[in-house]
């Protein structure tokens, strides 16, 4: 087995590689910048001029892509949005057309976003077979799944998945949340109810390497843990484990869109619930099912 990693050297990405390289798979990265990073080879892309290394496809029989512009990086002004867009979905159909001519490439593996189902209080977790929500985010991960659909026809296996805030301590969510709560400022935001469906970084590179090493992955599958939480006892379970106090009141929603506009706002003041059934079915056990244990394992 060999598999280009788009995106490789992210918070996902990183990780997955370790993961991989520990069970002796050979693994490369496509990369917007060449070298050697971390000791793996990075090949060339520019999907804006259509360009990807040759070389880079050399002896490859899984792509896992997993490039995109962070989401929550910078403010969505019109331009950011579009370079959010475009750097999954313009990205996801050079790649597949590339994918589509090679010889040798057993499957694709993308990334996509729980974002997919939109925002909803509704806390009853949410299947794959689930309608799509409207907003901005949920337009963009339709698109994003969309693009790799010429693969259905193929014989190159087709798995997808739906991830869901990642928790890792190198990045995300995790230490937005934390270092406020370290300073005695940490609160829940807004009404705190809005559900997170959080997964353990390691539970997901588990499970990404499991759509790579296992055939019968095939489809979509969501990428959360099978325990969503609030934001408010995500918050509390972490000050509980760093043994702060919470002091402060909820984060208003107003204030929440001033700071981050009100379209972002809303992915954080909503949230989704989101069912981790499809994943576990197929016999995959997480090593994190829950918010104590995850958090406690990582802070
Ligand atoms: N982290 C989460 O909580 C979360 C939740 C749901 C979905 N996801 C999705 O899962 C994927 C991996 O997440 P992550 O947290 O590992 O992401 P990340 O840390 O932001 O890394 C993404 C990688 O994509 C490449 N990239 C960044 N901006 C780009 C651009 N404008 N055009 C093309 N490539 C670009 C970069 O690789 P190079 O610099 O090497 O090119 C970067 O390392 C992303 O697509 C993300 O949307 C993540």
């Amino acid at each position: 087995m060999k598999i280009l990693i788009t995106g490789g050297s992210g918070l996902v990405g990183r990780q997955l590689t370790k993961s991989l390289q520990a069970q002796n798979i050979e693994v490369t990265w496509l990369s917007r910048t060449k070298g050697v990073k971390d000791g793996i080879k990075s090949f060339l892309w520019d999907y804006k001029k259509g360009y990807i290394e040759e070389e880079a496809f050399d002896g490859v029989t899984h792509i896992v892509h997993l490039a995109g512009a962070g989401v929550f990086d910078k403010r969505w002004t019109k331009s950011y949005k579009k370079e959010i867009f475009d750097s999954r979905i313009l990205t996801t159909k050079l790649l597949v057309e590339k994918a589509l001519k090679l010889n040798g490439l057993e499957a694709f593996i993308s990334g996509s976003a729980i974002g997919i189902y939109g925002n909803s209080m509704n806390s009853v977790p949410l299947t794959e077979t689930a309608l799509y929500g409207n907003d901005y985010l949920a337009q963009v991960t339709k698109e994003w799944e969309a693009a790799t659909v010429p693969l259905e026809n193929s014989s190159i296996r087709l798995a997808i998945i739906r991830t869901g805030i990642v928790l890792s301590e190198h990045g995300g969510a995790l230490p937005a949340m934390i270092n406020p709560i370290k300073a005695y400022i940490g609160s829940p935001l807004a009404s705190g109810e809005q559900i997170i469906s959080w997964i353990h970084i390691d539970d997901l590179c588990r499970i990404f390497s499991k759509a790579i090493t296992d055939d019968a992955i095939k489809g979509t599958y969501n990428g959360v843990a099978p325990e969503p939480v609030t934001n408010k006892v995500l918050t509390q379970t972490a000050a509980a484990i760093l043994h702060k106090p919470l002091v402060m009141p909820n984060v208003p929603s107003f204030a929440l869109n001033i700071l981050l506009g009100k379209e972002k706002a809303a992915s954080v003041v909503e949230g989704i619930a989101v069912s981790a059934e499809k994943i576990s079915a197929t016999g995959f056990t997480f090593t994190y099912p829950y918010i104590k244990k995850a958090l406690s394992d990582l802070l």
